[in-house]
């Protein structure tokens, strides 16, 4: 009897006496990457069959993911992350209930509470998602006639630009498309054909990854010096 009574105890300890341990710093992320928000129970213990709950209390519906029964409840799931979290089902034995978002938006910025009902935990993590600004030249580019001119533009903090969409433009007129690695040159305006396609964005994107600093276009002086001292270069002007 004493024996069970100390079994008992023990059993009850080990629920009580785990955490649950959320990153108590912010994680920070890009626009358009996928996160892990880090929670577990120290030490750890199976949850496989607990509902564990994921929300939002400034949204409503609060729920980011719901998880009862050994799945994700959609009734209960804010839309906005509709298709867009997962929980690890081999990590809920050891206790690790780390949410996935993936394709993570400004607006997923916030304080998410992560929590244990049938074991009274709760725990919470702020998730910052950033957007990159683009940065271009403060000086006009100034080229003569008939040489090459490059634009330097790039976003900072640094950001994988070759599923994303870049648009030139120039008062309006469309100097250069690129979208999802395909530079869509019958979209530009016939003043720029061929002369942007010299170099064109895909292979300078491909540069980009491996470690450039800037997102360049090439495009011919003699439109460069029409147009110069117009402010090409304004914050802004690469589109996303
Ligand atoms: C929990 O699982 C996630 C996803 O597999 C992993 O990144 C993280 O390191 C795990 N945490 C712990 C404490 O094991």
């Amino acid at each position: 009897m004493k024996f069970l009574l100390q079994l008992m105890c023990l059993c009850l300890a080990d629920d009580a006496n785990s955490q649950l341990i959320c990153s108590h710093q912010p994680i920070t992320v890009l626009a358009g990457d996928d996160v892990i928000l880090p929670c577990h129970l120290e030490p750890p213990i199976s949850v496989s069959d607990e509902t564990v709950e994921w929300t939002r209390p400034d949204l409503d519906p609060k729920y980011i993911h719901f998880h009862q029964d050994g799945r994700l409840m959609f009734d209960h799931q804010n839309p906005s992350y509709y298709l867009r979290t997962r929980l690890f089902m081999d990590g809920l034995m050891t206790g690790n209930v780390s949410m996935k978002i993936f394709k993570v938006k400004v607006s997923d910025t916030g304080r998410y509470q992560c929590a244990l009902p049938s074991l009274q935990k709760e725990a919470s993590i702020q998730l910052i998602v950033a957007q990159s600004d683009v940065i271009g030249s403060d000086k006009p580019v100034t080229v003569t006639v008939g040489d090459n001119a490059i634009l330097p533009c790039h976003l900072e903090p640094p950001s994988d630009m070759t599923t994303q969409t870049v648009e030139w433009t120039c008062d309006k007129t469309i100097v250069h498309v690129y979208r999802n690695r395909k530079d869509y040159l019958d979209l530009q305006d016939e003043n720029f054909r061929v002369r942007s396609g010299e170099a064109s964005l895909t292979s300078l994107l491909s540069q980009r990854r491996a470690g450039t600093k800037e997102v360049r276009l090439m495009i011919s002086a003699d439109v460069m010096g029409h147009l110069r001292g117009k402010g090409w270069l304004e914050r802004g002007g690469l589109v996303l």
